[in-house]
């Protein structure tokens, strides 16, 4: 279980104060599966580098409840491979050194098995397709075999066939392997899609948690799931985002 505290981050830029973040209090459960939503610059990412370990907040406080050390694995938007390396040595690159060969071969092989591209093991970065290089940067993330996952917009760049595909295949793996996962996003369907709880951002502050308890695999068709999107959509827009009436003169 990790725990934010009124967990706040600010800037200063040039003679302007930055507030990318105040008064986050949130409680994430161990194997929970969190969604972040919100429009850009609303402070989604230095919420996942506080969590990450990789921005320290300015205020407030992360505790962790737990007895061993919480192993972190993040994907970013873009899958960062190593262009001189294949597939299944951009997914052992973590673990070299750590672990015997052969093990961290077996731990390879099993999550290139899990993200599907077990055909792909020897194949380089200039030869996949944007979606096998995101699953090769989930790979690379879980053969760490982290408590915690974090994923900022994954899957934004890829197509909406893909990216329904990833979605599907995210939520698979976070069955079998039960990480703690929190994803962020800008996009609201994914985030009902994929979270058990939508934690919406707005200008750096909490406007509000969905709870999602729909099963899985969840269908965007399903009337449960537009409802959840509209009801956090009326609570992210704000008037400048109506649509113009054009039929007024
Ligand atoms: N290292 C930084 N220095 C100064 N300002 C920053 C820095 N990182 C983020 N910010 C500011 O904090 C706010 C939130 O940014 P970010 O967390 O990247 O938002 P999002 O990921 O939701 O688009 C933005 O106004 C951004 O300009
Ligand atoms: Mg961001």
């Amino acid at each position: 279980m990790l725990e934010l505290q009124n967990i706040g981050r600010h800037y200063q830029v040039a003679e302007k104060h930055v507030s990318a973040l105040s008064g986050i209090t949130v409680t994430l459960a161990k194997g929970s599966f969190t969604t972040v939503v919100g429009r850009s610059g609303c402070g989604k990412t230095t919420l996942l580098r506080i969590l990450a370990g990789l921005t320290e907040p300015t205020e407030g406080t992360l505790t962790h409840k737990g007895t061993a050390k919480l192993t972190v694995g993040v994907v970013f938007q873009d899958a960062r491979l190593m262009p001189w390396l294949s597939v299944i040595d951009n997914v052992a690159f973590g673990l070299k050194g750590r672990l015997p060969q052969d093990v961290i071969m077996q731990r390879c092989v099993a999550v290139l098995e899990l993200v599907n591209l077990t055909a792909f093991r020897s194949a380089m970065p200039a030869q996949l397709s944007g979606g096998m290089a995101q699953r090769v940067a989930i790979a690379r993330a879980l053969v760490m075999e982290p408590d915690l996952l974090l994923l900022d917009e994954p899957f934004a760049a890829l197509d909406a066939f893909t990216r329904r595909s990833m979605q599907n295949e995210l939520v698979g793996i976070w069955q079998k392997r039960k990480p703690t996962i929190v994803f962020v996003t800008h996009d609201v369907e994914e985030a009902v899609l994929l979270g058990q709880t939508v934690l919406e951002l707005d200008q750096g502050t909490l406007a509000g948690t969905a709870m999602i308890d729909l099963p899985y695999p969840r269908d965007p068709t399903d009337s449960r799931i537009s409802l959840h999107r509209r009801t956090i959509l009326q609570r992210l827009l704000t008037p400048q985002d109506a649509v113009p009436n054009h039929n007024t003169n």
